[in-house]
C-alpha cells in the first residue's frame, strides 16, 4: 500500500481525480466519509467561510476539484427594510497578504492570512444569487454548499431583532428552496475583539439562544452550525461555550485567534495548538446527544486533520492551506483546491491514507469488513492519552 501511494501522489501530482475518494476506497480499502451537519460528505474535506467562497467562478472551480463542502462568505443579517444591527461587519477591504507565521513558543514555521476585512460587503440579493448558484452546484452532485449568516447580538439587557432573524433566514430558505435548510452561523474573531464580547454572560445566552431563533426564524426545517469564536477568556471558558450552544446541530471549533494590539484576526499554529487542547478536555462520551464536531484551523496535513478527528470531529473546514503560494503544494497541475487535497490525502508520511494507515498499525482503528472508517476514529476520541 506504501508503495501504491507514493504512485498516486506522483501521478496526481498532474492531476487529482474528482472521485479520488472512490479511489481511495478501491484501491486503498479506506472509507474516507465525513459529515457536516448531519449531511453525509464523501470525504471530511471542506472550505471555511471566507474570500475563498464568493462567487460562481470559485465554487465551480470547488467542484471540478472534489471538495467535500464550501461554506459561503459570511452574510450579515438584515430585516426587511434593509436595517443591518451587525452593519459595522460589512465593510469593504480587499487587501489580504498570506504571510509565514510561526508558533509563539518557537519553532515550527506555519502560515497566516492577513486581512482587515469581515462580512459580506455587498447586498442581500447578491447573496442571494450566490446561494442559488451553491444549490445548483449541490443538486448536481459538487460539494455540499452551506450559506454563513451573522445574525444580530443583543447586549443583555436587550431583546434579539427577531425581525432580522425572519428576514434573513426566510430569504435563504427560499432561495435555496428544498430541506433541510443549512446555515451556519459565525461567532468571528473580530467579535470576540469587540467590547460586545467582553461579558461571558452575555456571551453564553447567545450561544444558548440563538440557534432555536433560527429555527423559530425558518420556514423551512433548518440546520443550525455554530461556528464558535476563540474568546478571549480560559480554555474552561471555550468548553462552557460548546456547551451553551449544545442546541446546534453542529459546532464548528474554532474561529482564528485575535490580535488585540494590532486589531488582527491570525492563525498557525498557535490557533490549532489552543483548538486542539481545548478538544481533549471534552469529557469522555459525557452526553450523546452533544452535537457533532467540525474542526477549523491550521489544517495542512491529513496527521492535522486526524488530530481533530481523534477529538472527535466528523470534518474540517479549512481556508488559508487553500491560499498559500503554489511553490507550497507538491502538485505541478490544478487549481489551489486540487493541489491541496492532493497533498492533503496522497502525501506519503503525512497524508490522510499514510496517517490512517499509521493509525491502524498502531492499533487504533481496526478495520470492519476489510475497511478503514475515517468516521471510526472519532469513536476513539477522548481516550486518556
Ligand atoms: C481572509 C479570511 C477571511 C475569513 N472570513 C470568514 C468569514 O467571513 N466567516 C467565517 O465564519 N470565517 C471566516 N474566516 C475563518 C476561516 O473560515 C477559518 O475557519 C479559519 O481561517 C481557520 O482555518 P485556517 O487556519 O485553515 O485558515 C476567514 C479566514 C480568513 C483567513
Amino acid at each position: 500500500m506504501h508503495a501504491q501511494l507514493e504512485q498516486d501522489f506522483e501521478r496526481f501530482k498532474r492531476g487529482l481525480p474528482r472521485e479520488f475518494a472512490a479511489h481511495v476506497r478501491a484501491a486503498y480499502r479506506i472509507d474516507l466519509s465525513g459529515r457536516y451537519a448531519g449531511e453525509p460528505l464523501p470525504h471530511p474535506i471542506g472550505k471555511g467561510s471566507g474570500q475563498l467562497s464568493l462567487n460562481a467562478g470559485q465554487l465551480e472551480e470547488d467542484a471540478a476539484a472534489g471538495l467535500a463542502f464550501v461554506v459561503l462568505k459570511t452574510v450579515i443579517a438584515e430585516d426587511e427594510t434593509g436595517a443591518q444591527a451587525m452593519a459595522a461587519w460589512a465593510i469593504h477591504e480587499t487587501r489580504m497578504r498570506v504571510e509565514r507565521r510561526a508558533a509563539s513558543d518557537g519553532g515550527r514555521p506555519g502560515w497566516t492570512v492577513t486581512w482587515k476585512g469581515r462580512g459580506w460587503d455587498r447586498t442581500l440579493d447578491e447573496y442571494l444569487g450566490l446561494v442559488r448558484s451553491g444549490r445548483d452546484v449541490t443538486r448536481a452532485g459538487g460539494p455540499l454548499v452551506v450559506p454563513s449568516v451573522k445574525y444580530h447580538l443583543p447586549r443583555l439587557d436587550e431583546p434579539f431583532r427577531d425581525a432580522e432573524y425572519r428576514h434573513t433566514t426566510g430569504r435563504l430558505a427560499r432561495a435555496w428552496g428544498t430541506t433541510p435548510l443549512l446555515v451556519e452561523k459565525d461567532f468571528s474573531p473580530t467579535l470576540a475583539g469587540d467590547a460586545l464580547a467582553d461579558d461571558r454572560a452575555q456571551i453564553l445566552r447567545w450561544l444558548r439562544e440563538v440557534p432555536g431563533r433560527i429555527r423559530a426564524a425558518s420556514p423551512l426545517p433548518v440546520r443550525v452550525a455554530v461556528k464558535l469564536m476563540n474568546a478571549r477568556f480560559d480554555d474552561g471558558f471555550q468548553l462552557d461555550m460548546m456547551h451553551a450552544a449544545s442546541e446546534a446541530d453542529t459546532l464548528v471549533c474554532f474561529n482564528r485567534l485575535f490580535d488585540a494590539e494590532r486589531g488582527l484576526a491570525y492563525g498557525g499554529w498557535d490557533l490549532s495548538d489552543r483548538n486542539l487542547r481545548v478538544l481533549n478536555q471534552l469529557t469522555p462520551g459525557a452526553s450523546p446527544g452533544f452535537p457533532g464536531l467540525v474542526g477549523t484551523g491550521n489544517i495542512h496535513s491529513g496527521r492535522l486533520i486526524l488530530d481533530y478527528a481523534r477529538r472527535g470531529c466528523e470534518s474540517v473546514e479549512l481556508h488559508t492551506f487553500f491560499q498559500l503560494p503554489l511553490s507550497q503544494y507538491p502538485a505541478t497541475h490544478g487549481s489551489r483546491t486540487q493541489r491541496a487535497l492532493h497533498a492533503l490525502v496522497f502525501t506519503p508520511g503525512d497524508g490522510l491514507i499514510a496517517a490512517m494507515l499509521d493509525l491502524e498499525a498502531r492499533g487504533e482503528i481496526e478495520r470492519r469488513d476489510g475497511e478503514l472508517h475515517f468516521l471510526d476514529v472519532r469513536a476513539h476520541a477522548h481516550r486518556p492519552g
